[in-house]
């Protein structure tokens, strides 16, 4: 297998897991980004974000030394055969993603080429014709007669199963423009035993926007048939398994919960219905998806509101503050709304969350939190289970509902089983279910 010299631009969560993954197959990594203290964090061991499995894979291929860290791209281009783009492509007020990050890094990059080939492959999600936009920047600012080819690679991992996404993808999109981008691709996906899909560019751009809207949309649409649920005594979970058993729908995202949340779907949707509207096409669809999604948040602060009927001076246990399990993202997360609607309606909320701590306090500082659930529990008059980590599922039922001033339960998270928690004596209400 050839080991080749690659750079990595952007080392975020995409970034950092694609670059120590790559290197985990025998390349050759350069992982570079312009915020020193992260790459000073990772150049002493340290990680800047929880990952299952990264830490680990991290340290082995330092030591190997097929992983680094830098905070300089020119070096980096000099000596690399492909250079991946994987800065961020934050939302604008106008749902557009910034794509000033991308465009400084393909200047930069341009700058460093020299005689011999490279190729520039964009793995941030961004809009359609991105990768065009890309590859005039790059022969604007390269000296002329270098040779390069711009392709997309999308990435598809999910935060908390970011490696085993990476290393074992569903399947391996290349949008390439050349038959020599392509089998440069290639031949980095040799040892992946995984689909390869080749497409142009923009297809390979679509698919990623397109995907994760889709996703978003299974999402909100079981959110949705869980309302239903609700107001006609039917059970979303059974619901859901006799729709997921036909294999042309499939089980997966049909979850009904507290919405979708992260860094991800929210963007991603707003960014391709922007991105539609650019190219003339107004995609309602998408804006229901959205609008069903800010309603799922808002029934269950109605939920609360009708337990407690007045929130001000009760108190609210919290139990998790990630968008989902297995990371410490806050970003967007649904418990973070509901915890800002409580306390802005006088409540007092005590929050837990296995990992998510520390970013959650610094997103909001106003928050109590708490060493475990037992704690967060203590003397409230409500619990609200917002992110279904393992830990959860485990919980004392009886020990949570002896520190609990009220017996109240909000499983957003449809995690326990209402007859065995109710026989425990609790008020239970979960989404979707009677
Ligand atoms: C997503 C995509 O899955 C991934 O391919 C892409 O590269 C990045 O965006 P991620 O944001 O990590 O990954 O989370 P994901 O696991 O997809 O979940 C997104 C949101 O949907 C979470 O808030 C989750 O709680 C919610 N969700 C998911 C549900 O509410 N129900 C489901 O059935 C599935």
């Amino acid at each position: 297998m050839p080991s080749l010299n690659l750079a990595i631009i952007g080392t975020g969560h995409v970034g950092l897991v694609t670059g120590t993954c790559f290197a985990e197959k025998g390349h050759r990594v350069i992982c570079v980004d312009s915020d020193t203290s992260k790459i000073e964090t990772l150049r002493q061991g340290g990680m800047p974000i929880y990952e299952p499995g990264l830490e680990e894979l991290v340290r082995r291929n330092v030591a190997a030394g097929r992983l680094s860290f830098s905070t300089e791209i020119a070096p980096a281009v000099r000596v690399s055969e492909i250079i991946f783009i994987c800065v961020g492509t934050p939302p604008t007020p106008t749902g557009q993603p910034d794509l000033s990050f991308v465009e400084a890094v393909s200047r930069e990059i341009a700058r460093n080429l020299d005689d011999s080939y490279r190729l520039i492959v964009e793995k941030s999600t961004v809009p359609v014709r991105t990768g065009e936009h890309v590859r005039r920047t790059l022969e604007k600012y390269a000296a002329k007669g270098v040779a390069f080819d711009v392709a997309s690679n999308p990435e598809f991992l999910s935060e908390g199963t970011a490696v085993r996404d990476t290393l074992t993808p569903d399947r391996i999109v290349i949008g390439a423009s050349s038959k020599r981008a392509e089998e440069k691709l290639r031949s980095l996906f040799e040892t992946f035993n995984s689909p390869i899909i080749v497409t142009d560019i923009n297809s390979a751009e679509l698919i990623k926007h397109a995907s994760n809207s889709f996703l978003a949309m299974k999402v909100s649409f079981i959110n949705a048939v869980a309302a239903i649920c609700e107001e006609c005594g039917a059970n979303v979970e059974e619901v859901a398994r006799g729709m997921g058993m036909d294999k042309r729908i499939g089980r997966a995202f049909l979850r009904a919960g507290a919405g979708y949340g992260g860094f991800c779907f929210p963007k991603d949707v707003e960014a391709f219905v922007a991105v539609a509207e650019s190219l003339g096409y107004q995609f309602d669809l998408l804006r229901q998806v959205q609008e069903v999604n800010v309603a799922q948040r808002e029934r269950i602060v109605r939920k609360i509101d009708k337990e407690l009927w007045v929130c001000k001076d009760k108190t609210v246990g919290l139990l998790g503050l990630s968008f989902k399990p297995d990371t410490d993202d806050v970003r967007e997360s649904p418990a973070l709304f509901i915890a800002s609607t409580l306390i802005g309606k006088g409540a007092r909320v005590r929050a837990y969350d296995p990992k998510a701590i520390d970013k959650a306090r610094k997103a909001m500082p106003e928050l109590t939190c708490c060493a475990d659930a037992y704690e967060a529990a203590k003397g409230a008059d409500c619990v609200v289970l917002m992110t279904e980590w393992e830990e959860f599922r485990r919980l004392d039922l009886d020990r949570l509902r002896t520190v609990m001033a009220h017996p109240t339960l909000i499983d957003c998270r449809n995690v326990f089983e209402p007859a065995s928690v109710r026989a425990l004596g609790f008020t239970y209400r979960s989404v979707g279910r009677p």
